[in-house]
């Protein structure tokens, strides 16, 4: 092997091999991911991009361990996803991806601070050092005014915070956003990206799922699905 292909491995910290995603809806067989192969280095911005229906979230769902491939492999962080157990799979999603979504995903019975604080119960971490580290991610995002609100009495931009708070709270090497700003108007869209982006400066990397062209511009690379291939 040569030292610039090393080199490069060593810094993956996203492989995918060979993906195929497979659902059967009766007699219908859809391959929403068709042998897909692709690679994210450790610190990058990478934006995922294609039409609607075009495969990115299943993509996105299985960098995060949300979904298992019906086959090929893929490694992120050094562990192969692939034959994990479910069990496994939770624990990695816990330690190591911090995701935010089009819809914010917020629980709308509980503060700002409560749902920060919720993958780190996960993570058994102590209740004393819950509450702090919640607050150093929400006051991180500028929502240190705003600890004691629940989801209905913020701002959509405020969730989105409220969200990548939740996601920074674990310390994640990866950050997943799916469609981070679809919900959002575009002056607070450009917010939320930049906040995403400064995180991605501190060293986080950052696989942000989008249909809009004048994000998928800012990223360091852009990767184009259509039909479940990368185009
Ligand atoms: N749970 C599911 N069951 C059946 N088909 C699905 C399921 N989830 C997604 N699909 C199909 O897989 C394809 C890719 O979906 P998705 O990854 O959500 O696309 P995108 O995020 O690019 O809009 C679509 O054709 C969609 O209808
Ligand atoms: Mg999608």
């Amino acid at each position: 092997m040569f030292k610039e292909d090393l080199k490069h491995n060593m810094a993956a910290v996203i492989e995918f091999k060979d993906i195929t995603r497979t659902y059967r809806l009766g007699d219908e067989v859809l391959n929403a991911l068709d042998n897909v192969s692709c690679t994210v280095q450790s610190g990058e911005f990478v934006a995922i991009t294609g039409p609607s229906g075009s495969g990115k979230s299943t993509l996105a769902n299985i960098i995060g361990g949300l979904d298992k491939p019906t086959s090929g492999t893929v490694v992120v962080d050094g562990q192969d996803l692939s034959h994990v157990r479910d069990r496994q799979l939770s624990d990695y999603r816990n330690r190591h991806i911090g995701f935010v979504f089009q819809s914010f995903n917020l629980q709308g019975t509980q503060t700002a601070l409560e749902n920060v604080m919720l993958p780190l119960l996960f993570a058994r971490m102590k209740p004393g050092e819950r509450k702090a580290r919640a607050k150093e991610c929400l006051e991180a995002v500028g929502l240190g005014d705003r600890l004691k609100h629940k989801p209905s009495q913020l701002s959509g931009g405020q969730r989105q915070r409220v969200a990548i708070a939740r996601a920074l709270a674990v310390k994640p090497s990866i950050i997943l956003a799916d469609e981070p700003t679809g919900n959002l108007d575009s002056e607070r869209g450009a917010e939320i990206l930049k906040l995403l982006k400064d995180l991605n400066k501190q060293g986080i990397t950052l696989v942000v799922i989008t249909h809009d062209m004048s994000i998928a511009r800012q990223a360091d690379r852009v990767i184009q699905i259509k039909d479940g291939k990368i185009a």
